[in-house]
């Protein structure tokens, strides 16, 4: 009986460390420079907002994830986004799959490769008035920040034109 007790509680165990691990990503590390945000836990279960695909230098596939704060506001279509939203864009390298396309019997396939970089968006419209109340981030894709200041500093700019949509482009896919 001991045993059975100690064999499942061992493999409760083994669940939770493969279940958790993945999912958590890279949450808690480091904050990035300027705007002081780390990486929000639980960031990889946040909600599909949309999914991109940049070719050229980027040649990367993104997801866009937003926390409940921003999926309410996106739903609801209510602008500006309230304080608490926070939008993640996930990159990935965009590849093309050898193993589906032999299935499909011709090269049609492209799939997520290795990660690439992480961006944020934190909307807090008094401590980021500057910025349209936004701060922005970037890390790695081991979830270190992986931008100097004066680099962190072209994201708002860039931004800007977007200012009817609160200074976000991505449009939630229905
Ligand atoms: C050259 C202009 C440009 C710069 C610089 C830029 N962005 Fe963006 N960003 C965009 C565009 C355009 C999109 C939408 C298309 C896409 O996802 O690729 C976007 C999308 C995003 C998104 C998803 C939400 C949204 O607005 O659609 C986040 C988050 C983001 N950027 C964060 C950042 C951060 C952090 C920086 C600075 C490190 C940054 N961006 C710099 C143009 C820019």
């Amino acid at each position: 009986m001991k045993r059975i007790a100690f064999l499942l509680i061992a493999i409760a165990v083994a669940c939770l460390v493969a279940f958790t691990a993945p999912a958590s990503g890279h949450a808690d590390g480091e904050a990035a420079p300027i705007f002081g945000i780390k990486i929000p836990s639980g960031y990889r279960d946040w909600k599909l907002i949309s999914v991109a695909h940049e070719a050229g230098n980027n040649n990367d596939i993104r997801a866009v994830l937003g926390n409940d704060a921003a999926i309410k506001a996106y739903r609801e279509q209510k602008l500006p986004f309230p304080d608490g939203t926070i939008i993640a864009r996930l990159a990935w390298r965009y590849v093309p799959s050898e193993e589906n396309n032999k299935v499909f019997g011709r090269a049609q396939s492209f799939v997520a490769g290795p990660p690439v970089n992480i961006q944020l968006m934190a909307k807090d419209s008094s401590k980021w008035a500057a910025t349209g109340g936004w701060g922005f981030a970037q890390f790695d894709k081991d979830g270190k920040p992986n931008l100097p200041e004066a680099s962190l500093k072209t994201c708002f700019p860039c931004h800007e034109p977007s200012k009817a949509g609160d200074f976000v482009f991505t449009h939630y896919a229905p």
